[in-house]
């Protein structure tokens, strides 16, 4: 009925599709040549992500170099920040930075709704070229971080080992982060409805650091926010489906199927057939390669794909990593990883 729409596209929506389709978290980056020298010439990543022409030619240098089935937004989960009245910078080597974190009750009372058509129109811009540019050969993906995970930078201020900021809050002033995470929720949404509507057709939320939490901390400041994103999204766009990705998720499998998101991204320490075997049959399946197979032999890479693809079968799955690619990790070994998952089924038949 669908065979216009792409086969990612197809798969997220539960149609029986020839194969699972193939993309990479973090797939355009450092581990590129093309990326590297781009960078050179615009050293802010701020640039590279908010510059409507770098952003949409930096999501097409995967796409160029390996057809893969998705084209992600290059963007990152911080670009909504400033919209909200948060400065932010990525500094090389060190990763994000706030300028001021937000640890008062009066500073998360002056941040401003996200308005994403005014504060971040490059976004839309760029998603509606990449659907022109990529057609029915790949579904082009929006993303957002999840609420908890934007809050452990914007308290902690940068990356953390411990999060002992954001947990003094959670465990000291619950009440003052709660606010945080519900203007958190109610932004995001909003913004993920911008993305659908500018043309992304599969959506992703990365809950990062939430596999930081106990499982009875997880249902306090983690998943009902994640829930809350994800039912405001749905009475808009009840068809995209969403993915939903936390790194460290063994402990939280069975509640990440709760919140409501079509398909869960299991990172690699589950094993796939443990990964289905916790969540429903309506819930599907995103990845879960290490990423570190990619400093691996061609060889060992095919075989972790016919495993995971193997334990996967009769459910709805999106081969991936379980985490982004690394950088320093060879390219031809992307390719690899790429045309092994493109040609999967030529895998089974000569593994049997
Ligand atoms: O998947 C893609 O290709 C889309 C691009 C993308 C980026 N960030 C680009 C980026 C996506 C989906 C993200 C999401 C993101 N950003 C997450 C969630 C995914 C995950 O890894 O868990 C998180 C936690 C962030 C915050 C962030 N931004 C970190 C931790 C870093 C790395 C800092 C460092 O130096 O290693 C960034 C910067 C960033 N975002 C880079 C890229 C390609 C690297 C910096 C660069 O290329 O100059």
């Amino acid at each position: 009925m669908s065979d216009s729409l792409p086969l990612l596209l197809r798969a997220a929506l539960g149609e029986s599709v020839e194969r699972p389709p193939v993309w990479m978290m973090r797939q355009a980056g450092r581990y590129m040549e093309v990326y590297r020298n781009l960078r050179d010439r615009h050293p802010s990543f701020r640039e590279r992500s908010e510059n409507p022409d770098l952003s949409y030619e930096i999501s097409m240098q995967p796409f160029k170099a390996f057809e893969p089935d998705g084209v992600i937004l290059f963007s990152d989960i911080l670009t909504p920040l400033p919209g909200m009245g948060i400065d932010f910078d990525i500094v090389e080597s060190k990763g994000p930075l706030i300028q001021e974190p937000i640890r008062t009750q009066a500073q998360v009372n002056a941040l401003t709704p996200l308005n994403p058509e005014s504060s971040m129109p490059f976004v839309g811009e760029v998603l509606g070229r990449l659907r022109e540019s990529v057609g029915n050969k790949a579904a082009v993906l929006g993303f957002v971080g999840a609420p908890w995970t934007l809050a452990a930078y914007v308290v902690e201020g940068k990356s953390s080992k411990n999060y002992a900021v954001i947990k003094s809050m959670a465990f000291q002033e619950p009440n003052l982060l709660h606010s945080l995470l519900d203007h958190f929720a109610q932004s995001i949404a909003n913004y993920l409805c911008y993305q659908i509507s500018s043309g992304a057709q599969v959506v992703q939320m990365f809950d990062s650091w939430a596999g930081q939490l106990s499982p009875i901390d997880y249902d306090t400041f983690a998943a009902p926010y994640q829930k809350k994103v994800i039912d405001l999204v749905k009475a808009k766009h009840p068809n995209t489906p969403t993915i939903l990705y936390i790194s460290g998720s063994a402990g939280v499998l069975e509640r990440m199927g709760q919140t409501g998101v079509d398909i869960v991204s299991l990172d690699w320490t589950v094993d796939m057939a443990d990964g289905c075997n916790r969540l429903p049959l309506n819930v599907g399946v995103q990845g879960n390669v290490d990423p570190g197979l990619l400093f691996g032999t061609a060889e060992a890479i095919r075989s972790r794909i016919l495993d995971t693809v193997l334990k996967a079968k009769g459910r709805k799955h999106i081969l991936n990593l379980g985490h982004g690619i690394l950088p320093g990790t060879p390219e031809k070994n992307a390719q690899v990883f790429f045309e092994a998952g493109k040609s999967v089924d030529e895998l089974i038949r000569t593994s049997t």
